[in-house]
């Protein structure tokens, strides 16, 4: 008998806790005071994250597919358009969000921009250079798209890795 009870007590509160969970996702709870351009940008640069690795799956094998490659690299190019929008001023680690954009990036306007157009042009390039069909080519284009990312992330996101 207790355990059985015990056992509703459990299920009632995994039950209230996938509930709050929900809600969370939601942005509809008390904690989310953040503004929602912060999930925006995160969701953005995951799926820029996600685009990336196919590219570099694709290149992994012996056949790449170039079109899916053009298209990733045309995707990342739409999205690092967007970048800019997405960093309105107080939104850095400095003003209590869950965020790893720096201050650097409102005190050094010029240079962020001058990052983000970088990737904007590396992914054109690697979106033309893919459709050439030529995989040494297409993986030297990728590596320098590459290197935009690592560029940005170098100065203006901050670094929990170490
Ligand atoms: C112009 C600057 C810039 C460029 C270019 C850039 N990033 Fe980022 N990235 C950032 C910043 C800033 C953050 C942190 C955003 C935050 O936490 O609010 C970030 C975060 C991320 C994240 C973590 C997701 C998140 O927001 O928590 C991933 C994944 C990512 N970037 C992938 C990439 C890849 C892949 C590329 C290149 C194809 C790239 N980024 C290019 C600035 C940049």
């Amino acid at each position: 008998m207790l355990s059985m009870s015990a056992r509703h007590v459990f299920v009632a509160a995994s039950l209230s806790l996938a509930l709050a969970a929900c809600s969370g996702a939601d942005g509809g709870s008390a904690a989310a005071e953040a503004p929602p351009v912060i999930k925006e940008r995160h969701d953005n640069f995951e799926a820029i994250g996600d685009a990336f690795k196919a590219v570099r799956g694709e290149l992994e094998k012996d056949t790449p597919d170039f079109a899916l490659i053009t298209a990733k690299a045309n995707d990342i190019n739409a999205r690092a358009m967007k970048i800019e929008g997405h960093f309105p001023a107080g939104t850095s680690t400095e003003d209590g969000f869950k965020t790893e954009a720096l201050p650097a990036i409102w005190e050094k306007p010029e240079e962020f921009k001058a990052a983000q157009q970088k990737l904007i042009d590396e992914s054109a390039k690697l979106a033309s250079v893919a459709e050439g069909g030529d995989k040494a080519a297409v993986s030297a284009q990728a590596m320098a798209m590459g290197g935009a990312c690592k560029g940005c992330h170098d100065k203006f996101r901050l670094d929990d890795e170490k």
